[in-house]
């Protein structure tokens, strides 16, 4: 998708956008006089009053040269955020990106930030994984080739949509990690697309099972020891700020490039998603990657583990005891519950080589946090109110919402061990998102600030991928 910034409304498809008015929709003062009374008499005949995402499409109309015009609400003007601008331009994107139309004007943006928030939103919303759609029929290909946003400071919006592209690249990475089938994208293959991210100026290391096995990272390479493919522990450093030894943030991931859940096998329908067990990875490498194309002036370092869980006769089995790289030694007694364990040597590394000055870990973690929230809220865990407090407000900002939970001295309790000095599960149907994050927090120093999100629920969302 080719995002552009003119003066000129040209495009075969022509969309203005309207506000929710107390007296139906505001179409603005820049529309053609033709195509506002053709979007009032549209509206009469069907529901538009201009709320977010409502859309009016007007095929071939002999008032206008473009072969379509349409309009999109905004809803109501003085509730309208940077992330309901990109929502509207979305929703076309979405109504035209397989109907024929090539290229798409947006008109009516007031600034040129508001024109920059409308390319993100419509450069996001095209993104398709098609990859490997060989013979896809022409009619259900994309058609879209470009959008333009109209705007009389077109220098000065493209200055503005310039961060914006580069985190529009780090979450098409992101999704493109998570997209890619497991037999593809394995923790040897995985690591080597991230070290091709050194090309854009991030320092990028590497350790493999015999390294992890030097720093006695048992409990990670327990998950991954079934796997014909070699674990992985990824560290990708962007140290932008002034001081470069000034204390950085470490973005921490869990990579399970396909969880079967090992000998504690899953049930077979629904474990294709599982691909999908590396999304808290994706995040952090989609993230680092923007960073560095940003050249944040700021220190940050990702880490994240990957590895495959499977069954095998070398595989690790429930009631194992391994020692983690932290000294702790953890009895597994569910080898479903992999990810805290290659967290918690991740989590470990990332504090002793780094001394962060916070450290958040994301992960596809419980499916206990789905029955919980859904897919509407990642959960957070944290030890500090100021991180959750901004956790908060960037996801509220960014459409991508969190709900903290609780953690505390009666649930850890539930992952004593009488073997071992802890084990990997608490009580089967009881408050599983939150042992799970306490047994993470076993591995976070004192007095760190530390935030977890288990984005189960919100990373991979069945039935949202491509249109059929
Ligand atoms: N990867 C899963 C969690 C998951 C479930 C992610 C559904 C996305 C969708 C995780 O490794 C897992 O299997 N967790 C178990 C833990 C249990 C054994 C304590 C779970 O949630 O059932
Ligand atoms: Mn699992
Ligand atoms: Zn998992």
């Amino acid at each position: 998708m080719q995002i552009k910034f003119s003066a000129e409304p040209t495009g075969d498809a022509l969309a203005y956008l309207a506000f929710e008015g107390a007296k139906g929709a505001d179409f603005g003062e820049g529309i053609e006089p033709a195509a506002e009374a053709a979007f009032r008499r549209a509206a009469g005949v069907g529901t538009f009053k201009g709320g977010a995402g409502q859309i009016i499409e007007i095929l071939a109309p002999e008032w206008s040269d473009a072969a379509r015009v349409l309009v999109v609400g905004l809803g109501k003007k003085s509730a309208v955020t940077d992330h309901g601008w990109q929502k509207a331009a979305a929703a076309l994107v979405k109504r035209l990106l397989v109907g024929g139309a090539k290229s798409l004007a947006i008109v009516g943006a007031p600034d040129r930030a508001i024109a920059a928030q409308l390319a993100f939103g419509a450069r996001l919303a095209a993104y398709r994984f098609d990859r490997y759609r060989l013979t896809l029929k022409a009619e259900k290909k994309p058609t879209l080739a470009t959008v333009s946003v109209v705007t009389d400071s077109a220098a000065g919006a493209r200055s503005d949509y310039a961060p914006l592209a580069a985190r529009a690249e780090g979450v098409e990475l992101a999704r493109n990690l998570v997209s890619e089938p497991p037999n593809v994208l394995h923790p040897e293959s995985y690591a080597e697309r991230i070290q091709e991210l050194s090309e854009l100026g991030l320092e990028i290391e590497v350790l493999d099972v015999p390294a992890m096995t030097k720093l006695g990272m048992g409990s990670l390479i327990g998950v991954g020891q079934g796997s014909i493919r070699g674990s992985r522990l990824c560290v990708i450093k962007w140290m932008g700020a002034k001081d470069k030894k000034a204390a950085p943030l470490a973005l921490v991931g869990k990579g399970v490039t396909f969880d079967t859940g090992g000998i504690s096998l899953k049930p077979g329908p629904g474990m294709q998603d599982m691909k999908g067990d590396m999304g808290g990875s994706a995040a952090v490498v989609g993230a680092m990657a923007a960073i560095a194309r940003r050249k944040a002036k700021a220190n940050v370092v990702g880490l994240v583990g990957l590895v495959e869980n499977m069954p095998d006769g070398n595989a690790q089995r429930p009631g194992d005891i391994v020692k983690a790289a932290a000294g702790k030694t953890i009895e597994i007694q569910n080898t479903g519950a992999e990810g805290r364990l290659v967290l918690a040597d991740v989590l470990w590394y990332a504090q002793k080589k780094f001394n962060p000055k916070a450290m958040i870990d994301l992960a596809t973690l419980t499916g206990a946090i789905i029955i919980s929230l859904g897919n509407e809220h990642a959960g957070v865990f944290s030890n500090n109110d100021d991180l959750v407090a901004k956790l908060s407000a960037a996801g509220a900002a960014e459409g991508e919402p969190v709900w903290r939970l609780p953690l505390g001295a009666g649930y850890d309790k539930q992952i004593d061990s009488e073997v071992a000095d802890m084990k990997n599960i608490g009580t089967a149907g009881n408050a599983g998102s939150i042992t799970a994050a306490q047994f993470l927090q076993r591995f976070v120093d004192e007095g760190r600030a530390w935030a977890h999100l288990d984005i189960a629920g919100t990373a991979w969302k069945p039935g949202n991928d491509n249109p059929l």
